[in-house]
């Protein structure tokens, strides 16, 4: 497989995981995947992004914070996912246990006062992750529901002054999630070549 066949392996493979293994996640690894992740472009190459990595020592305070934030999406799952109440009974799962991630990375940005910029900076180094992390046989989820419960989340890591853009469960999958069809692909694009 040339360089780009497997680049695009990686993009397709890539899902978003909901259940995870008990077994730890190697530093090495989560050191890579920082890495990997601050190789994004930002803007004005300012490189705004912030990260808190939590193991087992915060897990249990933040996992009750973060479940909170389940009553703030509930009126919209209940909206987009009428047609199928699984979904909205597994989100609420997966908002009490993380799906017992091993651990979280909480993604900030530390505000320059161009949040549109550093927020795209921010989010450019969170696919950088969630890619780099699938390539080393991991799982991970972009969460943006417990931003809600950003004051708290804030207070219980001891964090100020930063601004949340994502709480990102990692961990071995332990289990290989459906492929969410893509939608619409053709109707998203106009080209003017
Ligand atoms: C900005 C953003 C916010 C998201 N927030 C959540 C979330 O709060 N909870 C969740 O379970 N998944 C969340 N997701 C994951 C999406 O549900 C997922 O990417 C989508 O269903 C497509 O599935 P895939 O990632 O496996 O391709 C989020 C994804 C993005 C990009």
């Amino acid at each position: 497989m040339d360089c780009f066949e497997c680049l695009e392996k990686i993009i397709k493979d890539r899902r978003s995981h909901r259940f995870f293994l008990e077994k730890p996640v190697e530093r090495e690894k989560i050191e890579k995947i920082l890495e990997l992740a601050m190789w994004a472009p930002s803007a004005m190459n300012r490189q705004q992004w912030f990260f808190v990595v939590v193991g087992k020592e915060k897990m249990a305070t933040l996992k009750e914070v973060i479940a909170k934030s389940y009553n703030s999406i509930l009126s919209r799952l209940q909206k987009f996912f009428a047609e199928n109440p699984k979904v909205i009974s597994l989100t609420e799962q997966f908002f009490k246990t993380l799906g017992n991630a091993p651990v979280v990375i909480f993604v900030y940005y530390t505000p320059t006062g161009d949040d549109f910029a550093d927020l795209q900076s921010a989010c450019a180094a969170i696919q950088n992750l969630l890619l780099s992390a699938h390539a080393l046989g991991l799982g991970a989820c972009w969460m943006t529901g417990p931003v809600h419960m950003e004051r708290e989340i804030n207070e219980a890591l001891g964090i100020q002054d930063k601004k949340l853009v994502a709480v990102i469960p990692l961990g071995y999958p332990a289990k290989k999630p459906p492929i969410p069809p893509r939608r619409d692909s053709e109707k998203k694009v106009i080209w003017m070549l």
